[in-house]
């Protein structure tokens, strides 16, 4: 593991947005694993604008999403799919067609699961996944106590992450308690991956990632089986090292 410590969070998008560029820009074709939540926006935003100055150019890169919520559709202002199109995608030169995340609305959950897998295989696997990590140690919408081997699933939401992404939601609004997720496993079958956290509130959970033992109670433990993980946090999310 890897762990870089920059001040703040400015400096943790700007750094993990080199590192991405310079792999997209080694690289004729690359596929990335992206992630939503408040965490990832400043490094969308220094994507864009690397893409607006022409330093890296997106139109031969495919992505996948870890999770989405189950239940709403992509023209939801709440799914995941909005989010990306919203923060990062409507503003560069990707192809919609090559940007993928789980289906929110399906009528077979499990065979979505199961094309999602097939889907990343296809492309040729993910050479980057971008995580964050829940205040519970969670990465995607693997809760604790998920099988530290799991594939794309269907998972309920845990009451803890249901409280921290209320705020997202309008009072009266229907609130998903199930995801669909790419699995630990399947996670862990991406050639690199970079965990990104800040802010204080993130401190216990990057202390149990880094230093705890490897337990299903904090699934960012597992990357530290990992050969190829760097963690970049600032100084409040690595107070408790
Ligand atoms: C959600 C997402 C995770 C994300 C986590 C933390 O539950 N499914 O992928 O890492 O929230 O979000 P934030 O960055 O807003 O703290």
């Amino acid at each position: 593991m890897r762990i870089v410590v920059l001040k703040n969070a400015q400096a943790v998008a700007e750094f993990a947005a080199n590192h991405i560029i310079a792999l997209l820009n080694k690289k004729s074709h690359s596929v990335l694993g992206l992630a939503t939540g408040s965490t990832p926006i400043r490094l969308y935003k220094q994507l864009i604008q690397a893409n607006e100055q022409k330093k890296v150019s997106y139109k031969n890169v495919t992505t996948f999403n870890l999770d989405e919520y189950l239940g709403l559709s992509g023209t939801h202002l709440q799914s995941y799919r909005h989010f990306m199109n919203h923060y990062f995608f409507d503003h560069i030169d990707i192809n919609k067609e090559d940007t993928f995340l789980p289906k929110g609305i399906t009528s077979d959950p499990m065979l979505a699961c199961a094309e999602y897998e097939k889907k990343i295989k296809e492309k040729g696997g993910i050479d980057i996944q971008l995580l964050g990590v829940g205040s519970n140690g969670h990465i995607g919408f693997n809760e604790p106590s998920s099988s530290l081997a799991s594939r794309t699933r269907i998972k309920a939401l845990s009451e803890d992450t249901i409280a921290a992404n209320k705020r997202f939601f309008a009072v009266d609004e229907f609130q998903p308690s199930l995801s669909i997720t790419m699995g630990i496993g399947t996670i862990l079958e991406s050639r690199e991956i970079i965990l990104l956290a800040t802010g204080s509130n993130k401190a216990e959970a990057i202390r149990n990632t880094i230093e705890g033992p490897v337990a299903a109670s904090c699934p960012a433990s597992i990357l530290q089986m990992h050969q190829h993980v760097m963690i970049v946090i600032d100084e409040e999310a690595a107070q408790n090292l």
